[in-house]
């Protein structure tokens, strides 16, 4: 399919688009060459590799934590219904209550419990331990986002704690850190945010199971190992619903 699609585009010609593909068809290296067709879809895998599953896992985690709690939901609510051009993404995206929540589920969830691993280059010490070349050391996220003296109550979903105060980089690593910290990140958020508004604004859920839900191991990813199942229990009044239009990201 991705070959069909690099093929598809490279014979409409019309690479002026800001779409990832058409980018990476019209990117040349130093020496002016483009990228071939098996390179093209090597990016291409590793955006979707990257990008769906954990994406969609944070908006699951997302939708659970805002339906299990129910002042969650009726301020994150109130805020959508107070919006005044509930069609402007930007209106969306900057939205103080609905950025603590998705920062609050990745924090208690995060999607991946490690960055990838990194090779130390040079002795160097960290926190008392010296790490000699050679040693592979990776980031625990999880483990970060649960310490009691940054996020006291780190078991309790609280999304103020995140209009309280500011976290450094160090203290709040969702998508890893340093050079190699996830190219996706606006994207995700950006996608995260747009698509739990346009849910809330536009029906009424619950969760069918009212048992918390357990964190499973799915591949590099923590999954809710029920999927959190949601039944539509009504729709919401037309006039407040958002209705985005999506872009393609390919
Ligand atoms: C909620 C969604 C996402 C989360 C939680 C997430 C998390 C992460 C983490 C923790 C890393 C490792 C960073 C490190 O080792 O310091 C990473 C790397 C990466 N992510 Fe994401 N990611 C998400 C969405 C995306 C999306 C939407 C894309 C692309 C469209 C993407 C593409 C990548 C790529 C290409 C890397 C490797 C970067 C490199 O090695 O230079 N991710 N991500």
């Amino acid at each position: 399919m991705l070959y069909a699609e690099i093929c598809e585009r490279r014979r409409q010609g019309n690479l002026n688009g800001v779409d990832i593909l058409s980018l990476l068809i019209s990117s040349k290296d130093k020496a002016g060459e483009g990228m071939t067709d098996f390179e093209l879809r090597d990016e291409l895998i590793t955006l979707i590799v990257a990008g769906y599953e954990t994406t969609a896992t944070a908006m699951a985690w997302g939708l659970y934590w805002i339906h299990q709690q129910l002042n969650v939901r009726e301020k994150i609510i109130a805020e959508i219904d107070s919006l005044d051009n509930v069609s402007d993404p930007m209106s969306i995206f900057r939205l103080p209550y609905l950025t603590a929540v998705c920062n609050e589920s990745l924090r208690i969830h995060p999607i991946t419990p490690f960055t990838f691993p990194r090779q130390v280059q040079e002795t160097t010490q960290l926190l008392g331990n010296t790490l000699e070349p050679g040693m592979i050391v990776q980031g625990c996220i999880y483990l970060a986002h649960q310490r009691e003296d940054l996020y006291p109550q780190a078991k309790q979903f609280r999304p103020e704690r995140f209009l309280e105060r500011e976290f450094s980089l160090y203290e709040f690593l969702p998508f890893g850190g340093g050079a190699r910290r996830c190219i996706g990140e606006t994207l995700a958020i950006f996608e995260m945010k747009l698509v739990l508004a346009t849910i809330l604004s536009r029906y009424q859920l619950e969760l069918v199971d009212k048992q918390p839900e357990k964190l499973k191991r799915r591949g590099p990813t923590l999954a809710p190992g029920n999927g959190v199942k949601m039944i539509i229990t009504g729709q919401r009044e037309a006039q407040k619903s958002i209705n985005m239009k999506t872009t393609a990201i390919l």
